[in-house]
């Protein structure tokens, strides 16, 4: 311990060669004398790390205090119970019969009936391709918009204003308008749980009756058309099951992961089937459909849908909004809220951390799209420059 002293004294310059002269002195006396030692030094360097440094890592956890804590997520969060995931038969030239016995179902002699309810924004060319994938197998559209975003924003009524657009499904509509509630600073969950319980009115103003199949998704979760038409041919399926989606981002060039669960499809019961977007069964159907988040086609589109939807507090810094900005962000396949990805364990995190990568194929997507390709190729790899609208 001594020499542990002596070593130390060695280092240290003139303003504590004192303190080593005292080595014969009481133990305190010598701690002290080297603890206003070390204040010295402390004074001199640490002083001014401390006034640089402190400000700094405050407006770095200012800046990037919301990624800290997604990082951290996997210490806070555990991952919600896995889902029971039933594979997922389909070929186009495979009888339904086959189909159905292959998932271990029954065929039916005739379909069941098919109602889509939508909750509707802005998103009239998701929309259409959406209607044109599954109108061969839809009795009835149901779509009901309102004047106000989630956030409560005022907004038009895109759909009432392009209606003639949708004239092929005009026969089959059931149109519904609400108007917003326009609270000011009350949690945007608030108002689109109130959407979607008019939504529920809606679907029985519709027509729906029992062991109708009931669509439930945003616009934007699109069930693949054979998937219904598997579902609805089949005896005995779930009571309610939700849809494995593939997740894009932009559009059909970014591909995330296969990880959206939130559409599903019911069996409808009188009194007991509730219009929600939450997790309701355990059973996921694979391989059922297209998620493409953030798919627009302006500019303008991307700044109002950032403003509207219900995550809208992660707008941490004005120039996110920028429209230069956007337009990066989109064909980097980047981040539009510069956000760590949600994940539940550090692997996954890491694994995708940076901008999606792009991905070179556009087989298996939505049929519409491709037939329509002069008016959606925004939607196609290769094709990220928006319109600023
Ligand atoms: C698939 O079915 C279509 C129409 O039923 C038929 O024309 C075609 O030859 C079939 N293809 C194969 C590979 O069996
Ligand atoms: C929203 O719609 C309701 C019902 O039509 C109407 O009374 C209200 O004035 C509208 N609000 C705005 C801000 O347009």
């Amino acid at each position: 311990m001594e020499a542990g002293g002596y070593y130390n004294c060695k280092k240290t310059d003139g303003i504590c060669e004192d303190v080593c002269d005292s080595e014969h002195g009481s133990k305190a006396v010598f701690s002290m004398s080297r603890l206003k030692c070390a204040l010295r030094g402390f004074d001199l360097r640490a002083l001014l790390i401390l006034l640089i440094g402190l400000p700094i890592l405050i407006f770095v956890i200012y800046l990037h205090g919301q990624k800290v804590t997604y990082f951290l997520r996997p210490i806070w969060e555990k991952p919600p119970k896995p889902f029971k995931v039933l594979p997922h038969y389909y070929n186009e030239n495979v009888s339904m019969a086959n189909l159905c016995k292959l998932h271990g179902w029954k065929v039916r002699e005739t379909p069941r009936r098919v109602f889509d309810a939508v909750l509707f924004s802005n998103e009239l060319d998701i929309l259409d391709i959406r209607w044109h994938e599954l109108s061969p197998y839809v009795s009835e559209f149901v779509l009901l918009e309102s004047n106000s975003t989630f956030t409560g924003l005022k907004k038009d009524l895109h759909f009432k204003e392009n209606r003639q657009r949708f004239e092929f499904a005009e026969s089959r509509l059931t149109y519904g308008m609400i108007g917003g509630r326009f609270v000011k600073g009350e949690n945007p969950f608030v108002e689109e749980s109130y959407q979607r319980v008019a939504l529920d009115q809606l679907i029985k103003i519709a027509g729906i009756t029992d062991d109708d199949l009931l669509i439930m998704s945003d616009v934007d979760e699109i069930p693949s058309g054979h998937s219904i038409n598997l579902l609805r041919w089949c005896d005995d399926i779930p009571e309610v099951l939700h849809l494995q989606l593939r997740n894009y981002l932009y559009s059909f060039e970014f591909f995330l992961d296969d990880k959206s669960w939130r559409a599903s499809i019911h069996r409808y019961r009188a009194g007991k089937t509730r219009y929600a977007h939450f997790r309701q069964t355990d059973d996921l159907l694979a391989d059922s459909g297209w998620h493409c988040s953030f798919c627009f086609r302006y500019i303008s589109d991307f700044v109002f849908k950032m403003q509207a939807y219900s995550h809208v507090d992660r707008i941490r810094f004005k120039y996110f909004l920028n429209p230069k900005r956007i337009q990066h962000v989109i064909c980097r396949g980047a981040d539009l809220f510069d956000m760590l990805p949600e994940e539940y364990t550090f692997q996954e995190i890491i694994a995708k951390l940076g901008p999606i990568p792009s991905t070179f194929s556009a087989v298996h997507l939505p049929a519409y799209l491709l037939e329509k390709v002069d008016q959606y190729s925004y939607l196609l790899p290769g094709r990220c420059m928006r319109e600023s609208g």
